[in-house]
């Protein structure tokens, strides 16, 4: 009898331990993670843009091409979807991905409203044992992010009291565009603006550059979440790695007076989380827009910083952007005794790969750093200051039941509302 080594034929590598993947969204983000799912088995190619959907199928020419997303998801073989469409169907297509029991990595952010996040983060746990989910907050891979999660772990900082993120991207609109023209032939309009409230066509919303474009659409209410989910995604990520949060119990925010039809450019919102084993209950907060948090020192002007975090403790605080860090011990008591670096051995190991990250736990553990309880948990906070942002006043949370305890205008914001013909729990 032959005996072959396990390895070989069932190694990473082999055609049996590839994933079936779908990629909806074919271009502009897309692209990016062409090459971490072209060594895989890409099956599926979804995207409403015909000429887009070509631009994948030049790459992936064995797939099957589809412009409903729907429809895509209805192909047998398919194990895995990575989604990159715009903000306002990416809870949609997660929630239907994973109610099919499909690996699912999701661009940031995981959806366009608080019950959007939590209805993806319950599919998610109802099917983790089968599935790995990735939310497609790529920065998490420098190693930064452990560093800095360790100085605030091992108390470098003292107890931490506070943290706030910030980002300065400032992209005004006046409002919905006006109707300008026809759709072209190659593009499906209509199944772009999917379960949205319909805005007529206007090319605007489509003449942003690859991996751009979404600049063009997401200051929208009915597209996206502005700075929040865009950059936000991002940068409140360096701070939610540190804090072990789970959902907070009150929201707050203020900015630029609101816009029914466009998102605020300068925004603050701050919110009160319990305390964990690790810490006291802390306050975390976001700017942006030209919105800052107050330096704690002279010596460092955070406005220096485009997209940073500020983490202030009992015995000084720590500044933050994605890559680098700097450690900044106050007041007289800070003689950073109280602080033990860690051991060698128990620093915290680098990532292979963002996409990759997520590949590996598809054929593993099912474990990645960003999955949908990580990241929804953070996307649904932020997305209740814009609830708070909304009703203009300090709102309480109940994060177990997903409920507003004190303003029921602001309950009814927790949600959106859907164009007929579209289900988001499918
Ligand atoms: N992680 C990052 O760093 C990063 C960077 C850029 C964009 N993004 C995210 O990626 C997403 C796409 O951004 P973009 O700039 O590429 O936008 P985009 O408008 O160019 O859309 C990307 C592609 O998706 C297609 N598409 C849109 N809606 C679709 C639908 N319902 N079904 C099928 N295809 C659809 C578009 O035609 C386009 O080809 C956004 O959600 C954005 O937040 C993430």
């Amino acid at each position: 009898m032959l005996i072959l080594p396990h390895t070989r034929l069932f190694g990473a590598d082999a055609p049996s331990n590839k994933l079936n993947i779908a990629l909806i969204g074919t271009w502009g983000r897309g692209e990016a993670h062409f090459g971490a799912i072209g060594r895989e088995n890409v099956v599926a190619l979804c995207d409403v843009n015909e000429e887009h959907l070509a631009f994948g199928a030049k790459r992936f020419p064995q797939a099957k091409t589809y412009v409903d997303w729907r429809q895509c998801l209805d192909q047998k073989d398919i194990n895995a979807v990575v989604c990159c469409t715009a903000d306002h169907t990416h809870a949609f297509v997660g929630n239907w991905a994973l109610n099919r029991g499909h690996h699912l990595y999701l661009e940031k952010p995981m959806g366009n409203s608080v019950e959007e996040a939590r209805v993806v983060r319950a599919n998610y746990l109802k099917n983790k044992h089968k599935v790995a989910t990735q939310v497609g907050t790529q920065r998490h891979e420098f190693e930064n992010f452990n560093r800095v999660r360790e100085l605030v772990l091992d108390g470098a900082i003292g107890e931490l009291e506070s943290v706030c993120a910030w980002g300065n991207r400032q992209i005004p609109r006046p409002g919905y565009l006006p109707a300008e023209g026809e759709p072209p032939k190659h593009l499906h309009y209509d199944l772009w603006i999917g379960p949205s409230p319909f805005h007529p066509y206007n090319p605007g919303y489509f003449s942003g550059g690859p991996g751009m474009n979404c600049l063009q659409w997401n200051m929208y209410w009915d597209f996206g979440s502005g700075q929040v989910g865009d950059m936000g995604s991002h940068t409140m990520d360096i701070a939610w790695n540190a804090i072990d949060a789970a959902l907070p119990t009150s929201a707050e925010a203020k900015g630029d007076p609101f816009h029914p039809e466009v998102t605020p450019v300068r925004l603050e919102m701050h919110f009160d989380f319990p305390a964990n084993q690790a810490r006291p209950p802390i306050r975390v907060s976001w700017y942006q827009g030209g919105a800052m948090p107050e330096s704690p020192n002279r010596c460092i002007d955070l406005t220096k910083i485009d997209h940073g975090a500020l983490f202030e403790g009992s015995k000084g605080f720590l500044v933050s952007d994605f890559t680098s860090r700097v450690l900044y011990p106050g007041g007289d008591k800070a003689d950073l005794t109280y602080y033990k670096p860690r051991a060698k051995e128990a620093v915290l190991p680098k990532m292979r790969g963002f996409q990759q990250e997520w590949i590996d736990a598809c054929k593993g553990n099912l474990k990645t750093s960003c999955d949908c309880e990580y990241s929804g948990n953070m996307i649904e906070t932020m997305l209740l200051g814009l609830v708070a942002y909304r009703v203009g006043k300090k709102i309480a949370y109940d994060g177990a039941a997903g409920r507003v305890t004190d303003h029921p205008d602001a309950e009814a914001l927790l949600r959106r509302t859907y164009r007929p013909g579209w289900t988001l729990n499918g």
